[in-house]
């Protein structure tokens, strides 16, 4: 997949399948899968480290995890999270950033939002790194919005919702993220841009869609938000494999003669 494929994809009515990796071993399956792309999502931050909302990530850990991903999946397109804040403490702050992400192995860059930040997106684009608008709720602004809530449900907040979607594609962003929002306004973005909506919590009237990794596994604990499809239960069989481990260990069943070295 290359940066042409997007809009390509969205003009043939070719939905895009984009799941979030931090790590090798997980980019490595992903890529033999036929999963298009894959997100360096700020989430790293609550999935890979524990912490407790997206605003923990930086600049460091993104990479990090950009790294580890370019090693298992040397040929995918890679989205890497412009981290908190990094848009917002000016243009040399944002494009430092953008340089320490696509060192450490992105395609591209996702950024949260558009208020405000009209020219470092458009400076970014126009320095040859191609951006991925994130619209709807945005995670960063978690501590603001005063949770995670689906955002848009009045006119008003539709309408702001529509024309940044709009601004962003004029901007030159070539997809844009859309998230936890009705489905009805996520369809009428999806039919008025002419760049792939890639849709989380946001119908099937998209242009793709995305999701955690650990949540499609059924990997994660705690809260899972509705959006979510659990694929297979993963917490389940990984505990089970780990308990069967455990006992062989303790019963002295593992390892077997065949298992060890004469
Ligand atoms: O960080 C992330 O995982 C994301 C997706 C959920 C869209 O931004």
């Amino acid at each position: 997949m290359n940066i042409h494929d997007f809009s390509a994809m969205k003009r043939n009515n070719n939905p895009i399948a984009m799941v979030t990796s931090y790590d090798s071993w997980s980019a490595s399956l992903a890529a033999q899968s036929s999963i298009d792309c894959l997100l360096v999502g700020d989430s790293a931050a609550m999935v890979m480290h524990g912490l407790r909302d997206t605003t923990q990530a930086d600049a460091e850990m993104i990479a990090l995890h950009t790294r580890a991903v370019r090693r298992g999946a040397p040929d995918a397109f890679i989205i890497s999270d412009m981290p908190f804040l990094s848009c917002r403490k000016g243009l040399h702050h944002a494009m430092d950033t953008v340089e320490v992400l696509m060192k450490a192995g992105c395609d591209a860059v996702k950024i949260e939002g558009l208020a405000g930040q009209e020219e470092i997106i458009a400076h970014i684009i126009q320095s040859g790194v191609p951006v991925m608008g994130h619209l709807g709720l945005m995670p960063q602004s978690v501590h603001l919005l005063g949770g995670y809530k689906v955002q848009g449900k009045t006119d008003d907040a539709g309408e702001t919702i529509r024309a940044d979607a709009q601004t962003l594609q004029e901007i030159g962003c070539f997809a844009l993220v859309v998230e936890c929002v009705p489905a009805q306004l996520a369809k009428q973005i999806a039919d008025k841009l002419t760049i792939p909506v890639i849709g989380i919590g946001a119908g099937a009237d998209v242009d793709g869609q995305v999701l955690v990794l650990q949540d499609l596994l059924g990997m994660s604990t705690g809260h899972i938000p509705k959006f979510v499809r659990t694929y297979i239960a993963g917490a389940e069989l990984i505990i089970e494999a780990l308990n069967t481990y455990a006992e062989g260990t303790k019963t002295r069943a593992f390892p077997s003669a065949k298992e060890s070295y004469s």
